[in-house]
């Protein structure tokens, strides 16, 4: 599957994904130095330029349609949680991470894929949820990939919004891998993302 099937506005928005990681940081960095803590602030500074250059990095590439960097080195599991931490390090949301049964060789598209729904989630999470606790689960069971996305922050009503760029972008592709994107979520209750793909050995290949 071409990655440039994915259309524009969905790219636009995992660029968005990214620099909101690097406000994030910034503003922590704001408050170290607003605290006097010099040690914290430079942690701060160091972490959004990282965040900020992997950015521009892949702002680069999408332009010429090539694939997530961090996927060369690692597989999508060990790449979305160092992506959290880094995003979330010296923030008030605490993340959490649970894997559980051996995990396939998935197909890169597939990688890059729950790369991006990962990144949204925690993106729309900073930004919309106020949320304390952010918790990342993969399961492989019976021929099944389960990843879970889940806060604890304010909820949405699901029905009564229409869906944006991120939540459209993620409906996209899971639909692309022929999986079922659930989005439970109600006000004062927080957010459940649950992506279910079927792996069978034809689809490994
Ligand atoms: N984790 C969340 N907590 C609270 N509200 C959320 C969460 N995720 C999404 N939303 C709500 O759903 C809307 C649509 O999200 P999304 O499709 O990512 O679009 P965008 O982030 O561009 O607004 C958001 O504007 C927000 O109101
Ligand atoms: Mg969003």
């Amino acid at each position: 599957m071409p990655f440039n099937s994915t259309s524009l506005p969905t790219k636009v928005s995992e660029l968005r994904s990214g620099f909101t990681g690097v406000i994030v940081q910034l503003e922590a960095a704001e408050d170290a130095i607003s605290c006097g803590c010099r040690k914290e602030a430079d942690d701060h500074l160091h972490r959004a330029g990282e965040l900020a250059r992997r950015s521009l990095t892949e702002a680069r590439r999408s332009v010429h349609a090539l694939r997530p960097e961090v996927l060369e080195e690692h597989n999508f599991w060990v790449a979305l949680k160092g992506i959290i931490k880094n995003t979330t390090f010296g923030t008030a949301l605490h993340t959490k991470f649970a894997a559980h049964g051996k995990l396939p060789e998935l197909p890169r598209p597939w990688q890059e894929n729950l790369l991006h729904i990962g990144q949204e989630a925690l993106t729309n999470t900073l930004k919309y949820a106020h949320a304390r606790n952010f918790e990342t689960r993969l399961s492989y069971k019976a021929r099944e990939l389960c990843l879970e996305l889940r806060d604890d922050g304010e909820g949405f009503k699901v029905k009564e919004r229409h869906d944006g760029v991120g939540l459209t972008g993620m409906r996209e592709r899971v639909e692309q891998m022929g999986g079922e994107l659930k989005i439970i979520s109600s006000r004062g209750k927080g957010t459940k993302i649950t992506v279910v793909l079927p792996c069978n050995g034809e689809l490994m290949s």
